[in-house]
């Protein structure tokens, strides 16, 4: 991992600094498969590390291939590990990271090239869980009612982008790829604390098989790296009890 040199808070506003960035490349077509490449970029401490992509990519070699779409933390697109830790390249400051910068693929997915890897079987994993409200119950005459404290028990989930970057840090995922993994128990998590759902039942019996929740074995490296602060482990720890009590402790009123 390169040896971060702090930019100092008197910096942020006033230097432009010189960075050395390490991009971890992989070119199929070109037989290039996760060699190193050292460019130097001139940055502003302010600058977001996706900013630092851009002009690489925009002044010095345009195949460099990353993913990005909003550029503001929302769609979870540019997961990547940056410094040896999985970031959003858009919601990282170049003065948060230092001058020497390394970028590589997040770990424990199939890299397609570059940056970007393939999302596809996290999120087969996702559709796994059954990511959505599930209640045949007639529909009351009005929407269905929910209490703040309802509300409150699956919050926590409801704030998650899908970016992977918790899959991608965790070790038990790296060392068997069946796993659910952490994104998908999150996910899990909001429907199954969820008042209104019907199937929880359903998906602890889905997280209870050898390839669910017991796989976690509480690293933390997903609550660590989680760009939305959700506290991943705690929700997984939720869903092991839920198994564990046949039933999820979701407040009656
Ligand atoms: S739980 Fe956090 S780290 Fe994991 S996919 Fe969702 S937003 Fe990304
Ligand atoms: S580009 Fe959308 S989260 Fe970073």
């Amino acid at each position: 991992m390169a040896t971060a040199t702090r930019v100092t808070e008197a910096d942020r506003d006033t230097q432009t600094v010189t960075l050395t960035v390490r991009i971890k490349r992989t070119q199929p077509d070109e037989g290039i498969v996760g060699k190193w490449q050292e460019f130097r970029v001139e940055a502003s401490p302010l600058d977001r590390f996706l900013d630092v992509l851009n002009k690489i990519k925009w002044t010095q070699d345009g195949t460099l291939t990353y993913r990005r779409s909003c550029a503001h933390g929302v769609c979870g697109s540019d997961a990547m590990r940056i410094n040896g830790h999985n970031r959003l390249a858009c919601k990282i400051l170049v003065a948060d990271l230092g001058t020497k910068i390394s970028a590589e693929p997040m770990l424990g997915y199939p890299v397609i090239r570059d940056l970007v890897v393939d999302m596809d079987p996290f999120f087969a994993k996702y559709e796994k869980i059954k990511p959505y409200l599930i209640n045949d119950e007639p529909p009351p005459a009005t929407e269905r009612l929910q209490s703040p404290a309802q509300r409150e028990r699956y919050d926590q989930g409801t704030k998650c982008i899908l970016c992977g970057a918790c899959t991608g840090s965790c070790p038990s995922v790296w060392a068997n790829r069946e796993w659910v993994g952490p994104h998908s128990i999150v996910n899990a998590h909001r429907f199954i604390f969820d008042s209104r759902d019907r199937g929880a039942s359903e998906r602890l019996q889905i997280l209870a098989d050898r390839t669910g929740v017991w796989r976690c074995r509480t690293i933390f490296n997903c609550a660590e790296v989680c760009p939305r602060g959700i506290p991943v482990t705690e929700l997984i720890e939720d869903v092991k009890r839920a198994i564990v009590y046949g039933s999820p402790d979701v407040p009656t009123d």
